[in-house]
């Protein structure tokens, strides 16, 4: 039976890139889900920002920008991350829509009807320095269950519980450190400790559809505390404004709290996909078969077993079949900054020309079906790519295909003999194990799996010595058996491994002449077909670029290797190209103003190839234009965000396209004909726009 999959990522909120987190959320979806469309499943994945809330809005205002406009721009970076680790997404969206806007209404409308709304008058922190309503997010305390201390004021990341900031113990304001002050206002409230949600939640989250850990922790939060409080409280719901996010009906001045149009983004997302086909998507959500399954980390529980279905239930929505709970990655074993981020940035790996493949194999290495973190360790990064990956399996095609190229004009032997049908009934025998262990998102086992079987192929390999039979008089028709199996063998791994590292396999699928692989060609052996030629499928890992990503200068990291030789090589040439400038003083430097922008926006310029128009936030509390001649090296998307030097008092030039303000700064060789490549600074993480350069 073909299953009809709808598959979601946590919506990432919209205000920074995506970091290795992000992307390890993404790679574990994505191997899921390319699995059953290699079984044949029909499939729907969608993924959105999560533009709303009050931390957006606050980031927005400091950046100058209205919200709009701030979650626009991290919108405009998201392709270059998926496409660039081939997340195979159907479509992306935001919460910040009117499909959105619709289905967040309608649902609230539909649990007001269903009396699981109501309202009343709740004390709110107030902070009386900024004069505003303080956000969860910007109350801190100690946490009401567990004590732990600096804990936000919407759930405690120690414990996971989730409560009012009115229950923190010892609030203050992260945003002005004031003790906030108690003020009146109404509010709405999802009454999830109506019993009918109770009953409906017990049930639905223990029938055992969730990972055993994750029911157990459910189980807690059902719990009484000690003075007999139900276990599940009520949900508060509504903001003041100012917010940034949908407004309930009939409530002016009243917003919904984020975490209320979030998960609804996932059926947003949808919905924009179907209009963008033209299909019909109730018809489909109506569908008994369909799967709705939504892939979270491990700190998003409580919104996505108890609130998300619930809404869902009591709206007459269809709910989730399943919530796929994952762990935490860390880098060299220390946590995410969310403020920082870590070590290495998903983009600059790709910068970099590290292999996005490597990545997806490593991080499917260490995943399981549990809620387990992993770690990112660079030498086991490099070991496990080069040994297994590069060493057990593209080196077994590298080997055979030379000498069935040259020797058989590339076709196969019709008969493998013996031995070579011994070994694929080997292979074929493990396939459904390892459908199994994808399945059930064991990925680090059928990747195990599959490294057991390759070295069954080269053991196979080593038996038969291609490289002797080649030389030895008559070894002509076992050479052919020999290279006949070897490369079935590695066409076998490679449908096996192609969830995992998707261009490999389209790679091999090409070399091989075969069209893109489905889950059944495991099992269904090639015979007297010709093959295609072969080119080059995977570098090894340079461990010198791996150090690179963790370099924290990013504009040296960025030099392409090539360009590095040719530096190091020293010769007569002028240093880059061109002698050093006449001597100035200390004064006349000063004269320039240098100051550090982030790129808010980047485009294309009509009728001028080179150019990008650059929107630049140099901390005025206003943007500026500059007209940037890196349109050739650099991608307008990959560089919104980015942080750069700009010589922020140079005066305005009137361009046949509009006003530039200004200028940012990059690095080029004198002769860039013969020395291509465009390279623009960027001071080191953690600076921020308006910081002057001296
Ligand atoms: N906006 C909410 C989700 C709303 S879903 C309706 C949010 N955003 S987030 O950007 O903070 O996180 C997005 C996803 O990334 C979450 O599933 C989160 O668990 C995951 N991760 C964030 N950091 C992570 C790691 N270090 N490792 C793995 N996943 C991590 O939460
Ligand atoms: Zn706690």
């Amino acid at each position: 039976m073909t299953r009809t999959l709808f598959v979601t990522t946590a919506l990432p909120y919209a205000n920074a890139p995506f970091h290795i987190g992000h992307m390890m959320e993404y790679i574990q979806a994505d191997i899921w889900v390319r699995y059953q469309r290699m079984c044949g499943a029909e499939v729907y994945f969608v993924g959105a920002d999560d533009a709303h809330g009050a931390p957006i809005m606050i980031a927005a205002e400091k950046a100058g920008l209205t919200p709009q406009e701030f979650v626009g721009g991290i919108a405009s970076g998201r392709k270059a991350y998926l496409d660039g680790f081939g997340i195979s997404f159907d479509n992306w969206h935001s919460t910040d829509s009117p499909e959105n806007t619709a289905l967040a209404q309608s649902i609230y409308l539909a649990l007001k009807d269903n009396g699981l709304i109501d309202t009343h008058v709740v004390e709110q922190f107030y902070d009386p320095v900024k004069t505003m309503f303080l956000p969860d997010r910007y109350i801190k305390g100690e946490c009401p269950r567990c004590g732990a201390a600096d804990q936000y004021g919407d759930s405690c990341e120690v414990c996971g519980s989730v409560y009012a900031p009115t229950d923190l113990k010892n609030p203050y304001s992260a945003l002005s450190g004031a003790v906030p002050e108690l003020r009146s206002s109404e509010h709405f409230f999802f009454r999830l400790s109506d019993p009918r949600c109770v009953a409906f939640l017990e049930e639905w989250t223990q029938d055992g559809r969730l990972q055993p850990e994750v029911a157990n922790k459910v189980k807690e939060w059902f719990v009484r505390d000690e003075q007999g409080n139900p276990g599940l409280s009520d949900w508060d719901i509504s903001r003041d404004a100012p917010y940034f996010g949908i407004e309930i009906p009939g409530a002016p001045g009243k917003y919904f709290y984020v975490w209320l149009d979030a998960p609804i983004g996932y059926l947003a997302s949808l919905v924009n996909l179907f209009a963008k086909r033209g299909e019909d998507v109730d018809a489909f959500l109506a569908r008994p078969e369909v799967e709705q399954i939504h892939f979270i980390g491990k700190d998003i529980v409580y919104f996505h077993t108890l609130f998300w279905p619930a809404m869902l239930k009591f709206s007459g929505r269809k709910v989730p079949d399943n919530v796929f709970v994952h762990g935490f990655i860390t880098v060299s074993e220390e946590k995410m900054s969310k403020s920082r981020g870590t070590g290495i940035s998903p983009l600059r790996y790709l910068e970099l020309g590290l292999n996005p493949d490597w990545l997806r194999y490593y991080i499917a290495a260490k995943l399981n079906s549990h809620v387990e973190d992993l770690d990112f360790t660079p030498d086991d990064f490099v070991t496990r790519v080069n040994a297994d990956l590069v060493g057990k399996y593209v080196n077994i095609a590298s080997r055979m295909a030379g000498f069935l190229t040259k020797r058989f004009d590339g076709r196969l032997a019709a008969d493998l003999g013996d031995d070579g049908r011994a070994l694929l009934a080997h292979l074929h025998g493990r396939v459904d194990t390892i459908a199994e262990l994808y399945e059930t998102r064991e990925f680090g086992k059928a990747l195990r799996e599959v490294m057991a079987l390759a070295d069954r192929v080269n053991e196979y390999v080593e038996r038969h010595k291609p490289w002797e039979l080649a030389k030895a008089e008559g070894g002509e028709a076992e050479l052919h058996q020999a290279c006949s199996t070897g490369i079935e063998g590695f066409r076998v791994l490679s449908v096996l491994l192609a969830p995992v590292v998707p261009a490999v396999a389209s790679s091999v699928a090409a070399f091989l002449d075969v069209p893109e692989f489905t889950w059944q060609d495991a099992t269904r052996p090639l015979g007297e077909h010709v093959i295609g030629h072969y080119s080059h499928l995977m570098q090894r890992v340079d461990p010198a670029l791996m150090a690179a990503l963790f370099e924290p200068a990013p504009a040296a990291a960025e030099e392409p290797a090539e360009a590095a030789q040719a530096a190091d090589a020293g010769s007569d040439e002028p240093p880059g190209g061109e002698e050093i400038g006449e001597e100035i003083t200390i004064d006349d430097f000063a004269r320039v103003d240098l100051r550090v922008a982030r790129i808010v926006a980047a485009e294309a310029v009509e009728g001028a190839k080179k150019l990008l128009r650059l929107t630049l936030d140099a901390g005025e509390g206003r943007t500026r234009q500059v007209f940037s001649g890196i349109a050739a090296t650099h991608d307008p998307e990959a560089l919104v965000g980015r942080l750069t030097v700009l010589v922020a008092n140079l005066a305005p030039r009137t361009m046949r396209f509009g006003v530039s303000e200004g200028m940012v700064l990059a690095a080029a060789h004198g002769d860039e004909k013969t020395h291509p490549g465009i390279f623009l600074l960027e001071p080191d993480a953690g600076a921020s726009p308006g910081l002057r350069v001296r």
